[in-house]
């Protein structure tokens, strides 16, 4: 078999898995150390971080939001003082720019983006030219369009690809709600597609990845025996102890049949993927609710607009906590295959067939 090690920019990583961004603390700096600690990727995802913050005090979300995306960094650097690790950052919060720049600063090695074109991106990152730009998509137009702007206007092409599978992916979907699962859309078709475009822009060396629906070792292989570079998964890390959401959330996962992973719509205005069978819970949390936004986290947003929906960051930020019954569960079409917690290093014995001892990485409560 094949070496497994991956390049990203400038970083050589072990093994070819990047950890998703799941947002509002699913993925903090404890999974993403782990992660990084076992010779993955390990990602802090940026979204909703400032909530939680002793010094939120409600109209100051951009700067506590800053403040946590950097103070998770370093949480995640103490579990792996030489890991790679990175942060997720979504074109569609308001303090997208912010969080880019926080992320650097933070000394984040690769910057993943999505959830909206990041064209700004290499501009964002000029003066961090170390830290690696990652787009997620979910066509090669989309590819298409951030490549022949970055080459334009920045003359830099991406250091990897994320190619996001709109009928498998947890979280929001880069597609519209009518074509997601319609069979219109083949993930390892889009992957060679992507990479058929870099090579034909140059950037033979790009690897690209593939996200959606990765859960077991024979996921893994396929996804490389199709094209794939490497794969990045979210929803398997849910149900790990070092995973930042409570106990009761990763419950949820243990509990969930296929039947209960659906899609819903997000105030943002995108599809999204998650255990629905409690979408009616929270529309109802935030119909009886005082209609109020205090963090306007969004550039776009239904319920800021004109009180559609949910607030979402709210919502995810009520399930991370433990709060089931009124909180957004996002995860992945194969969520339901969750039968226990486990650990970090389990699921990279399980991937890459490697005795324990290379990776006993458990990592202390707290
Ligand atoms: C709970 C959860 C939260 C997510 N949050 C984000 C996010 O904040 N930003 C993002 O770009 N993707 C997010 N995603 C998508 C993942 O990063 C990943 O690409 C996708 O879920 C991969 O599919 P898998 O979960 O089947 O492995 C999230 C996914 C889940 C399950």
């Amino acid at each position: 078999m094949r070496g497994y090690a991956l390049k990203i920019g400038r970083y050589e990583v072990p093994y070819p898995v990047i950890q998703g961004g799941m947002g509002v603390r699913i993925s903090a700096g404890r999974l993403a150390g782990s992660v990084a600690r076992c010779g993955g990727v390990g990602i802090v995802a940026s979204a909703g971080l400032g909530l939680d913050n002793p010094k939120f005090t409600g109209g100051n979300f951009f700067e506590t939001d800053a403040l946590e995306l950097k103070n998770e960094l370093k949480k995640a650097y103490e579990i792996a003082p030489d890991g790679i690790i990175g942060t997720n950052c979504m074109a569609v919060v308001t303090d997208y720019a912010d969080n880019v720049r926080a992320s650097c600063e933070g000394g984040a090695k690769i910057i993943i983006s999505g959830a909206g074109l990041p064209l700004s991106l290499p501009k964002l990152t000029e003066d961090f030219p170390e830290v690696a730009l990652v787009p997620i998509v979910s066509s090669v137009k989309a590819i298409q369009l951030i490549v022949r702007k970055w080459l334009k206007n920045y003359q830099r092409l991406p250091d990897a690809v994320v190619v996001e599978d709109p009928d498998t992916a947890g979280g929001h979907l880069g597609d519209k709600l009518e074509n997601i699962c319609s069979g219109a859309y083949d993930q390892y078709a889009t992957v060679r597609g992507v990479k058929a475009f870099l090579q034909e822009a140059g950037g033979d060396h790009i690897p690209v990845i593939a996200a959606g629906g990765v859960w077991d070792r024979n996921d893994l292989l396929y996804a490389l025996e199709q094209g794939a570079d490497g794969v990045q998964m979210a929803s398997r890390f849910v149900c790990t102890e070092e995973c930042d959401a409570a106990d009761s959330y990763k419950q949820a996962y243990l509990e969930c049949t296929q039947a209960d992973i659906g899609l819903m719509m997000s105030p943002v205005g995108l599809p999204g993927r998650a255990i629905v069978k409690n979408i009616p819970n929270i529309h109802q949390h935030d119909r009886d609710a005082e209609f109020i936004c205090p963090v306007k986290c969004l550039k776009k947003c239904s319920y800021r607009e004109c009180g559609e929906r949910f607030c979402i960051v709210h919502a995810l930020n009520r399930a991370q906590h433990g709060n089931v019954d009124t909180g957004l569960i996002f995860c992945g079409s194969n969520a339901w295959k969750a039968d226990r917690i486990s650990t970090v290093s389990e699921i990279f014995t399980e991937l890459f067939e490697i005795g324990s001892v290379d990776l006993d990485v458990r990592v202390e409560n707290g």
